[in-house]
């Protein structure tokens, strides 16, 4: 449970005609026409939105799109972000185009209880990432409660996700609790056997995750690119495929523990792989246009080959030990999952856990990305609306965006 206090713990008393900054993750994405691809990250923070509407509350949202690095930038604005969120919502919703000043506070003044004002792009500001304390003062100076909503970036310490909790009593909305729950429980308090498959491309960004679950899970997959720094830091040959070298150390390192940890992992023992990659190609598909595919054993890597994905027996493999795991956490791609024929791993890793009756934890970012794209979301038990963050949960980091919400006592 998470020891914070929620918006469940705010009643219609202390809510009714009060102004709540809601700092949100309206971080979506958009397609080659402009247009929101994905709106899960908005109807995410509803039932929060929605609660502090029912109980009377002036709702005042605020987010960041993209990373502006202190600029206005015309194509982050929220204005498409506000047009879906009018579409989900059945109260009135006035979008701002500044976050702070005298239009922001004018509008807020004219409110009405159980209405909506969204501010501009947080971003903007360069003050924003700096956790400049007196611009998270004149935020806070906005509204009588804060309550932080936006899991997605509550591992950045920043004015709207940590420092206007300095001024402002800070409650968890209900899309922030749901998340730490689950990865709370999974990770402390799992049903066994307990399974995590971590993939990715890089060690430096996964190896924190890494030794953080090794001795707290049953079996550790490790998959996707960073499997051939391990490989290297055995001495195998890896041909062209991606590595990094300045983390051989620490590949060595990690083996070492390994060796000592009671945990079963499970490494890759061979490779799908491409030959004759046109490297000076722009686009990644571009790069592997006809290229000789085929798999091998993990001692048998030729100079000329790149490792694109798991081979068939690692996936046999996975798909056994998914079905007699009572929990699974997957967090990462197996291969290069945005070229369709690279993508099988990733794709039977997804197909697995939809079949498995395991409780069922997707840690974010690309692995929810390959399930949403196959599928499969409404099969898992819960899918993280936070990539790096909840990466960095993962890792056992403390989130300055959690950390700074009131302790339930
Ligand atoms: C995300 O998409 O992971 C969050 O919105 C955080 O975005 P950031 O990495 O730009 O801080």
């Amino acid at each position: 449970m998470l020891n914070k206090k929620s918006v469940r713990d705010l009643l219609k008393k202390d809510l009714e005609h009060k102004r709540v900054l809601v700092r949100v993750d309206f971080n979506v994405p958009f397609d080659s026409e402009g247009q929101i691809s994905d709106d899960t990250r908005i109807r995410a923070a509803l039932p929060t939105i929605n609660y502090l509407l029912d109980n009377g509350a002036k709702v005042i949202l605020v987010s960041h799109l993209g990373r502006p690095k202190g600029k206005v930038v015309e194509s982050l604005r929220l204005d498409l972000v506000a047009a879906r969120l009018t579409e989900l919502v059945e109260c009135k919703v006035e979008k701002l185009d500044e976050s702070l000043g005298e239009q922001v506070q004018k509008a807020i003044s004219k409110m009405g209880d159980s209405e909506i004002i969204l501010l501009e792009n947080i971003r903007f500001y360069k003050e924003e990432v700096a956790d400049d304390r007196g611009f998270a003062q004149r935020l806070a100076d906005l509204a009588d409660i804060y309550v932080n909503d936006a899991f997605g970036t509550a591992h950045r310490a920043h004015a709207s996700t940590e420092g206007v909790a300095h001024f402002l009593p800070a409650y968890a909305g209900f899309l922030m609790q749901k998340e730490i729950e689950f990865l709370d429980n999974a990770v402390k308090q799992p049903q066994r056997p307990f399974v995590a498959i971590i993939g990715g491309a890089k060690v430096s960004t996964k190896i924190g995750v890494l030794e953080n679950l090794l001795d707290k899970v049953d079996t550790l997959i490790v998959g996707g690119a960073m499997v051939f720094t391990f490989w290297k830091a055995q001495g195998l040959e890896i041909g062209q495929s991606l590595v990094e070298d300045d983390k051989l150390e620490e590949a060595r390192h990690f083996l070492k523990k390994e060796h000592n940890s009671k945990t079963k992992i499970i490494f890759p023992k061979g490779s799908v792989v491409a030959k004759n990659v046109n490297w000076a190609a722009e686009k990644l598909e571009d790069k592997f246009k006809g290229c000789a595919v085929s798999e091998v054993d993990m001692r048998s890597m030729r100079p000329e080959d790149v490792g694109v994905d798991i081979d068939l027996a690692t996936i046999e493999e996975i798909k056994t030990v998914v079905q007699k795991a009572k929990t699974v956490l997957w967090n990462g791609p197996l291969g290069i999952c945005e070229i369709e024929e690279f993508a099988k791993g990733t794709q039977a890793v997804a197909q697995a856990l939809a079949d498995s009756k395991a409780i069922t934890i997707i840690g974010g970012g690309d692995s929810a990305a390959a399930v949403k794209k196959a599928g499969l979301s409404a099969k898992m038990t819960h899918i993280s609306t936070g990539g790096g963050a909840a990466l960095e949960y993962l890792e056992g980091k403390i989130l300055p965006g959690v950390e700074v919400i009131l302790d339930k006592d």
